[in-house]
């Protein structure tokens, strides 16, 4: 018996939806929480749900510190050791995973098989444990599951993906194989496609959209900024709070209002370098920028859209971001000044 998803639920029986639609978030495992999204949303979820419902998964040489330490429990979970997960997921009673293990675009070029082997071997992985132990999971895809022959104009939820980069090979994937899961065997699995994500506080490591962050910490500290995509490269980008939110946003909202599951398109802002670099000359007056375009990554740019449609996000969980281009910017500054005592 179908009730929850008009499009897609077809294996699912009526128990696994009577356990979906009472599902709540109580006790949570991020998976990658010491990472540029993990770090941040591990704190969010802890501010919400309670610190010792927010368990911080990590690998050895990427151990929490600070403030992500000390808050919360904290646990080894390595993607690609199953019984690993599976003990911590028993451990902890864990009910909701979001699993943020990947590498992104440019490094996963240079490392394609670990790429996969992390992003869809690992996925596979914690979908086994999920369906075990009946567990939600979030797993993000990116704008790097588009590829050129994309509509790249407010490009459409569901729509051609043939992406040539790794990064979007094992994102459409995990698109897949999370919809797979659903599908066969009731596993409440959720996803968003984020855009380029600027945030203050962890550097993205390795991605084509890095650019957008690395401006402005050349602009507070005073210097030079090189950038390497050309200009008039439009990509949506999003302020970090707007991307934790509309994770939470998910994973919280109603089943029955979703007809996509894996991934939904959001977007916020849209833009090429010269426009941020205009916004941010309207606090940083003598901020200066050229370029040195850099060939992989503006070829993967190329390749992504320039602005994604997110009506059917805003339609079935009401997504709506907060941050423009402008305010994003101005918080940027006044947060990077403290950060680096500037
Ligand atoms: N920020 C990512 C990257 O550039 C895109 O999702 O790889």
């Amino acid at each position: 018996m179908l009730l929850y998803s008009k499009k897609s639920s077809y294996f699912a029986d009526s128990k696994d939806i009577k356990t979906l639609l009472i599902r709540k978030m109580k006790n949570i495992l991020v998976i990658g929480a010491t990472g540029q999204i993990g770090s941040e949303l591990t704190m969010e979820l802890r501010e919400r749900y309670g610190n010792e419902h927010v368990v911080a998964g990590y690998i050895v040489g990427a151990e929490p510190k600070g403030e992500l330490k000390e808050s919360g429990p904290s646990a080894i979970a390595d993607v690609t050791n199953v019984e690993m997960i599976a003990s911590v997921v028993k451990q902890y009673r864990i009910d909701t995973i979001y699993n943020l293990a990947a590498l992104l675009s440019v490094v996963a070029e240079s490392k394609p098989r670990l790429a996969w082997k992390i992003g869809i071997d690992g996925l596979w992985n914690i979908l086994e444990v999920a369906r075990e132990n009946h567990c939600a999971v979030f797993t993000p895809s990116s704008i790097g599951s588009f590829g050129e022959n994309t509509p790249h104009n407010l490009t459409p939820q569901d729509t051609i993906q043939r992406p040539r980069t790794m990064y979007g090979v094992t994102k459409v994937t995990t698109e897949l194989l999370s919809d797979y899961y659903h599908n066969k065997y009731g596993v409440d699995t959720r996803a968003v496609r984020f855009p380029g994500i600027i945030s203050n506080v962890t550097p993205p490591g390795g991605g084509t959209t890095d650019y957008a962050v690395d401006i402005f910490y050349y602009a507070v500290r005073g210097e030079k900024f090189v950038c390497p995509i050309k200009a008039g490269t439009l990509m949506d980008m999003m302020y970090m709070p707007d991307a934790l939110n509309a994770a939470i946003m998910l994973m919280e909202a109603d089943p029955t209002k979703l007809i996509h599951r894996n991934a939904f398109n959001i977007a916020s802002m849209s833009f090429a370098p010269e426009t941020i670099y205009e916004a941010i000359r309207k606090y940083e007056p003598t901020f200066e920028m050229t370029y040195d375009v850099d060939p992989l990554k503006q070829r993967i740019a190329n390749s992504w859209p320039d602005k994604m449609d997110d009506s059917c996000a805003r339609a079935e969980w009401g997504w709506k971001p907060t941050y423009d281009l402008d305010s994003m910017t101005k918080d940027m500054l006044e947060k990077l000044r403290i950060k680096l005592n500037k």
